[in-house]
């Protein structure tokens, strides 16, 4: 009765790693219970996390073959826009949301073109459009660029808008930083980078203030949605973000922060549903609407049961 904070399914976003072909289930060893699958397959996956009330899921694409542009990225039969279509197909209530970054689909695992090993910020910009214009036309309700380009909201935006998206929502990678906790994602989507570091276009975790000028610029340019990501190293930006904004906040509970409770869950060294819950609980309290977690089919269960 007096509880302040509830989760629900219906705050949940699941993100499913997608590779080429038809019914192929690849499990990801960083990621204990998470797999790549295919389109065939998401579609069938997402019967089932929509039965459990989770209403959006967020894409990831792992092409067949990645080169220097990442050109697989606005491939209209790409892995990603293959099962945009596939999921809107058997289930039209889920929200579908993918994910515009080219670092899964280039071979230096940057996410913008590259030249003498630097990342170009304004080259990047016109394949990025290209690539949620694509994620558009093959029926994907939000784009969330996550690439950390300087500008590519509204350029996003601009560029949907004239090729009669006005409908589909950007949901702004806005407060994205550089961090460790990204490790087993870069081993589910074969991303790291080659040489380097995402530094130069992510942000530094010792900075908040340059979070909540990164939202300004990012809602001024038209983004729908915000985030902040990850979520637990980041509770108190998620907290300030809400108390300064009034768009819909997600948080990103990142790949590191779920395999850190999967691997302690395993060992018997935590209470794997108890610790999840708290965590999920956690990120509701400090202000976020949405939370996208890898925990996401798995805590709904509990939390309807
Ligand atoms: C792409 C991207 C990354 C994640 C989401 N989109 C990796 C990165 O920036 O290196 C990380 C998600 C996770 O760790 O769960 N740029």
């Amino acid at each position: 009765m007096v509880r302040e904070t509830v989760v629900t399914p219906a705050d949940l976003v699941m993100p499913l790693f997608i590779h080429p072909g038809k019914n192929r289930t690849e499990p990801i060893k960083a990621m204990p219970g998470i797999s790549r699958i295919t389109a065939d397959l998401a579609a069938k996956e997402c019967v089932e996390l929509h039965r459990l009330g989770i209403p959006a899921v967020l894409l990831f694409g792992i092409p067949a073959s990645k080169d220097t542009k990442g050109s697989g990225a606005w491939d209209k039969n790409g892995v990603v826009q293959n099962a945009v279509r596939a999921i809107k197909k058997e289930v039209p209530g889920m929200v579908v949301a993918t994910d515009v970054c080219l670092c899964e689909y280039t071979s230096h695992g940057h996410c913008g073109v590259v030249q003498k090993d630097k990342v170009l910020n304004d080259p990047t910009l016109d394949l990025l459009a290209k690539m949620a214009i694509s994620h558009a036309q093959a029926g994907a309700d939000i784009v969330a660029p996550s690439d950390m380009m300087d500008g590519r909201v509204g350029f996003l935006r601009k560029k949907l808008d004239s090729a009669g998206f006005i409908d589909t929502s950007i949901l702004a990678y806005s407060a994205k930083y550089a961090s460790a906790f990204y490790g087993p994602f870069r081993d589910a989507a074969d991303s790291a980078p080659a040489f380097g570091d995402r530094a130069t276009y992510q942000m530094d975790p010792a900075n908040a203030r340059e979070a909540l000028r990164e939202v300004r610029l990012d809602i001024e340019e038209g983004a729908d949605m915000v985030m902040v990501k990850p979520a637990l190293a980041y509770l108190d930006i998620i907290r300030r973000i809400r108390d300064s904004f009034d768009v819909p906040l997600a948080a990103y509970n990142v790949s590191g922060e779920y395999s850190m409770v999967k691997a302690a869950g395993s060992q018997k060294l935590l209470d794997e549903k108890r610790t999840t819950l708290e965590v999920l609980t956690s990120i509701k309290r400090a202000g976020a609407d949405i939370i996208i977690t890898y925990h996401a089919k798995e805590a709904a269960a509990w939390l309807t049961r």
